[in-house]
């Protein structure tokens, strides 16, 4: 028996990095997903490998209401209903706040704040509907401290944690329970843009971010996207039954504090 039978999930950002990992986890727990992205041969893809019974793609940019719509629409014609969402999709952009142009800093608002506002809106209907469910917000570290030259990012992060606690109050009534994720390194295209490359070795990209992380993380290295689906999946099956409006932070011991060794 799956953690996740019986349950319908839409997860953003799926093509890819953390999304995939927790679509496919999700649907070896038994859930049928919708792995929505704008990387649409990606996408696709990973829904075929996952299977036409288990999983469907949708093209979603999530910060356009109208791809919500369409979204929805999608997994209620394939699965019937939605009773659980992961708002995984993000972008990062670095840059020192006064070195920031209007344009880039309302796009990551559109994309990381707006579009995990849009989300909650289009799917907390319907998964009243279905009796109840879960939301899963993906915020970050940086929703929990600063860190400089990437103050855009870590202000729709810290809108993502007000976003949850305040849904988590005003849908619980109809049994929906509203969490947030706060990952720390990660090792996915966003923190590790090697992956991009064709040509790169991903264990040796990888051990490189390892050596990275060496000092900085008391667990002596970058998380691993599966970690944080593991995460995810705990937000969102019984397991997490008395759990909602919360942040809870993956990143192997980084914020527990400074160290001078
Ligand atoms: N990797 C990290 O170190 C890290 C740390 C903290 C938080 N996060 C957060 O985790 C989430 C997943 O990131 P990741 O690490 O897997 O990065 P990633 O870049 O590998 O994946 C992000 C996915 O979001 C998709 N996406 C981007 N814009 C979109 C849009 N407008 N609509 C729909 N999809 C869109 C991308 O196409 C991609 O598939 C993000 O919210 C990110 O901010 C990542």
């Amino acid at each position: 028996m799956g953690k996740l039978d019986g349950r319908v999930v839409v997860v953003t950002g799926a093509a890819r990095g953390q999304g995939e990992q927790e679509a496919r986890l999700f649907a070896e727990e038994g859930a049928r997903v919708v792995v929505a992205d704008v990387l649409d041969e990606q996408g696709a893809a990973v829904a075929k490998e996952i299977g036409e019974d288990r999983a469907r793609y949708v093209h979603l940019d999530v910060g356009r209401e109208d791809d919500w719509g369409a979204a929805v629409a999608v997994a209620k014609e394939a699965f019937g209903k939605v009773d659980g969402l992961v708002n995984n999709a993000g972008i990062l952009r670095f840059n020192a706040l006064v070195d920031t142009p209007l344009d880039e800093f309302m796009e990551v608002v559109r994309v990381n704040q707006v579009g995990c506002f849009l989300g909650v809106k289009a799917v907390a209907g319907e998964i009243g509907a279905a009796g109840g469910g879960t939301i899963v917000n993906t915020a970050s570290y940086t929703a929990m401290t600063g860190m400089a030259a990437v103050g855009t990012y870590a202000a729709t992060k810290h809108a993502i944690l007000g976003l949850t606690r305040v849904a988590a109050m005003e849908l619980a009534p109809s049994g929906i329970r509203v969490n947030a994720m706060c990952p720390g390194a990660i090792d996915t295209p966003m923190s590790n843009p090697s992956q991009l490359d064709p040509e790169a070795d991903p264990a040796e990209t990888s051990a490189a971010l390892d050596e990275l992380y060496r000092k900085l993380v008391p667990l002596g290295r970058v998380g691993r996207p599966r970690e944080v689906a593991d995460l995810a999946l705990f937000l969102t099956c019984a397991d997490s039954s008395y759990i909602t409006g919360q942040p809870f932070v993956i990143d192997g011991g980084w914020l527990a504090g400074v160290s001078v060794i």
